[in-house]
């Protein structure tokens, strides 16, 4: 049988006309989750397949004569990284700073769209992480080669987060039919916005989002569910939905975004909350982590964070490529 992806094996059945306009099997930049359709994804993720095999035997020099930029205006421990890892698993090279506000030309009001066509004249491929909602696709609106959006502002997205956080439930089960909890500051929360538009492409899909209500998601995700025929709830309460749901993607809430810190007991992971989930359920945590991801979760069979986080660099190494073959048509 082959071992080639297909929709029926993704568990994708949504309607190819209620996808938004965007090329079905061409990408450019990623900018947001919405350009991802699934012909897009099945190929992302029989490519993420092949990565495991190549980083296996040590990478390859395929593309040691590509250059990857990495612009990164906010921190990063594993955006970063893992690109750079994945240019360099890939035999190409990295030209990155690792804090643009400070050290590039930004501390002379320099604007992005002038920084991106100059590095664009020298990288075959950028990845930027901006302040603004909106910062990548600036970057985009000039770069003459493909932009990648390693988080843009609070409240923008981070699509690749997205990307592996999917690819590491796939690698476990099917998407269709999944319940998945969605917990944490998700009105500003990045990733959380991201994966739900991806898990919007998957039938019979059921995403409760568990926030505090002052930071729960905001109306434009909800809205494209809606018009998506997705279902969702909004919960406040994590003891409320844990006992049904397949996968919790847990997130970060700042302490001080919330009235009554006392309240964030009501979102943690712990052992306690452990002890009521599905035996089969899946922990995901995009990280960093705080308060809201107890370290004694880690030897729970059922946390893949760490592995989620190592999955990145196969769906990192195979979106370059994508993106790096499609440029050259
Ligand atoms: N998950 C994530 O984006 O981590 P970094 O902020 O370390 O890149």
């Amino acid at each position: 049988m082959s071992s080639m992806l297909t929709s029926e094996k993704l568990g994708a059945a949504r309607s190819p006309n209620t996808e938004p306009k965007h090329d079905a099997t061409r990408l450019h930049h990623l900018i947001e989750s919405q350009q991802l359709t699934l012909p897009l994804l099945m190929e992302l993720f029989n490519r993420s397949r092949g990565m495991e095999r190549v980083v296996a035997r040590g990478g390859t020099l395929d593309y040691q004569n590509r250059i990857l930029a990495t612009l990164f205006y906010r921190p990063s421990t594993r955006t970063r990284f893992c690109f750079e890892a994945a240019m360099q698993r890939l035999g190409g090279r990295v030209l990155s700073t690792e804090h643009a506000g400070a050290f590039s030309s930004e501390v002379e009001a320099e604007q992005i769209e002038d920084s991106i066509r100059i590095i664009g004249s020298y990288a075959d491929v950028i990845v930027v992480r901006h302040p603004e909602a909106g910062g990548a696709k600036r970057a985009a609106q000039v770069s003459p080669v493909p932009v990648i959006n390693a988080g843009d502002g609070e409240g923008g997205q981070h699509p690749t987060q997205a990307l592996l956080d999917l690819y590491t439930i796939y690698r476990e089960r099917p998407l269709v039919g999944l319940s998945v909890a969605i917990v944490g500051e998700l009105d500003k929360g990045r990733t959380a916005r991201s994966l739900a538009y991806l898990l919007a492409k998957f039938d019979r899909v059921k995403i409760f989002f568990v926030s505090p209500h002052e930071l729960q998601m905001k109306s434009d995700i909800l809205d494209y569910l809606d018009a998506h025929g997705v279902r969702y709830e909004l919960e406040a309460d994590i003891e409320r939905v844990i006992r049904e749901v397949d996968v919790v993607y847990q997130t970060r809430i700042r302490p001080e975004r919330v009235r009554d810190r006392k309240e964030l007991q009501r979102y943690a992971i712990n052992s306690g909350v452990l002890a009521k989930m599905k035996s089969d359920a899946l922990i995901l945590h995009p990280l960093p982590r705080t308060v809201e991801l107890d370290k004694t979760v880690d030897d729970d069979p059922r946390a893949l964070y760490f592995k989620q986080a190592a999955n990145g660099l196969y769906v990192r190494m195979a979106l370059l490529t994508m993106l790096l073959e499609r440029d050259q048509e």
